[in-house]
This record gives C-alpha cells, sequence and structure tokens, in this order.
C-alpha cells in the first residue's frame, strides 16, 4: 500500500486503496465526451491509471485507439479490447509517442512532489510534438463543504466523509461508497493546487495549458511548451 492511503470493502485493493470491484461498477458519465470532443477523431490515446477500463471502454466504442497503463494486475484483468501495460506511470518509458495522454482521476494532485513532476515528465515523454495532454484536476471547492455526499442516480451513495490538513500543504481525504449490498472506503494523501501552483507543476515538465475544457477547469489540455 503507498503511504497514506488505504482501502476497505470486498475484493482487491490497490496500492493507492481503491477497490476494483467499486470501480467495475461505476458508470463513465460524461468524461468520455468530455475527452473526445478535445482530441482528434480516432487518437491513439497512453491513459495513465486506467483502472478497470471505466473510461477506456467507452473511449474505444468511440473509435478510439488506447493503451491502459496501470500498477494493479487486478484492475487491468477487467480491461477489454485495449492493448495494457503493467507499470507505475512514474517509470514507464515505452520509447513511443502518443497523440493523446491522458492523466486523470485526480493523479496530478498526489502529496509527493518528486512523484508529481515523475508523472507529468512520463505525460511529457509520451506525447507527440503536435499531440496534448488531458488532465483532470480536483474541482477548485473539492475540500469544501465537507462532509458531503451525493446519491448516483444508479442508487449508490458517495460521500467525502473528511478533508484533514496532514503537513506540508497535503490532505487527507477519506471517502466512503455505500451500495445496497457492499460499503467501499478509501483513505487517500492529495495535495490540493491552485490554478496557478497547477500551471507551475506543468511548465516545470515542459507542458502548458492550451485549454481549460471544463466551466470548472476540472478538465484541461496542456500541450509540449515549446
Ligand atoms: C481512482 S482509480 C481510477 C481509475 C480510472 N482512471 C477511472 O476513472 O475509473 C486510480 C487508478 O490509478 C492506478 N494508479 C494509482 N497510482 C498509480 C501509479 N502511480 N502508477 C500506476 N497506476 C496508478 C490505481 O491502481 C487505480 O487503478
Amino acid at each position: 500500500m503507498r503511504a497514506g492511503h488505504q482501502g476497505t470493502g470486498p475484493g482487491a485493493i490497490t496500492p493507492d486503496g481503491c477497490a476494483v470491484e467499486l470501480y467495475s461498477r461505476l458508470s463513465a458519465g460524461d468524461e468520455p465526451d468530455i475527452i473526445a470532443a478535445a482530441v482528434p477523431a480516432g487518437a491513439r490515446i497512453l491513459e495513465l491509471g486506467s483502472g478497470v477500463g471505466r473510461m477506456t471502454h467507452p473511449l474505444l466504442e468511440r473509435g478510439f485507439t488506447v493503451t491502459a497503463v496501470d500498477e494493479s494486475a487486478e484492475m487491468l484483468e477487467r480491461v477489454r479490447g485495449a492493448r495494457t501495460i503493467r507499470s507505475t506511470i512514474e517509470d514507464l518509458d515505452l520509447g513511443e509517442r502518443f497523440d493523446v495522454v491522458m492523466l486523470a482521476s485526480f493523479l496530478v494532485h498526489t502529496g509527493d512532489l518528486q512523484e508529481r513532476q515523475a508523472r507529468l515528465s512520463t505525460c511529457a515523454r509520451h506525447v507527440a510534438e503536435d499531440g496534448c495532454v488531458l488532465i483532470q484536476r480536483e474541482g477548485e471547492d473539492y475540500h469544501m463543504n465537507i462532509p458531503r455526499e451525493r446519491v448516483d442516480p444508479s442508487g449508490f451513495t458517495v460521500r467525502i466523509v473528511s478533508s484533514e490538513p496532514v503537513g506540508d500543504g497535503v490532505n487527507s481525504v477519506h471517502a466512503e461508497y455505500e451500495f445496497p449490498d457492499a460499503t467501499w472506503t478509501q483513505t487517500f494523501q492529495t495535495r490540493p493546487l491552485t490554478k496557478e501552483q497547477f500551471e507551475e507543476a506543468l511548465a516545470e515538465a515542459g507542458l502548458r495549458v492550451d485549454k481549460y475544457l471544463t466551466e470548472d477547469r476540472i478538465w484541461v489540455r496542456a500541450v509540449p511548451a515549446s
């Protein structure tokens, strides 16, 4: 388990505390449409931290080619129709470049600064000169109004129970997913980033914001800086 990360509930749990069975149950929502609208049709996508393929599968259905990367073999076993690679994001070096590199699921918010820069360097190392990097950030109000909960129309409740500072600008977040037949929890460490801090981190990796794709600035399209 990664330091500061923990998960509980039925089935396999990844080193960052995610439950494989939980992610198999979650639907993709509007995220594949946001991605499809931001990149060229038929693009070759490198998806970092793909999990079970919650976004991979709808992207394949939309005609993209996806290479799915995750450190969890149990997650990757559930990915269908995509090339899969088991690796940490930080260590990935495929010697290939892609039209699109995706770093979703707030993975840019890791509390470890070196790890964050290694993740962004992986994005920069794998994106084509005329390609783009799609990043999903936390909403700027992510750590406000806690505790809060949302009842999903499909019948489960997701609750952000707490977000407590643990030093050096890092918070420990505790989340619960309650289904009629099972409950999963995840505790993880995350470093909130202002727009300015986020853009500085990109610049350090040789990337710059091309466009904030959503009004809440959660989805971002970045491009190589030079
Ligand atoms: C919150 S889940 C999200 C999965 C998928 N992106 C989705 O939206 O359904 C995060 C995934 O990233 C993977 N992951 C987290 N940190 C990673 C790292 N440093 N290297 C590779 N995979 C990582 C986990 O194993 C997990 O499958």
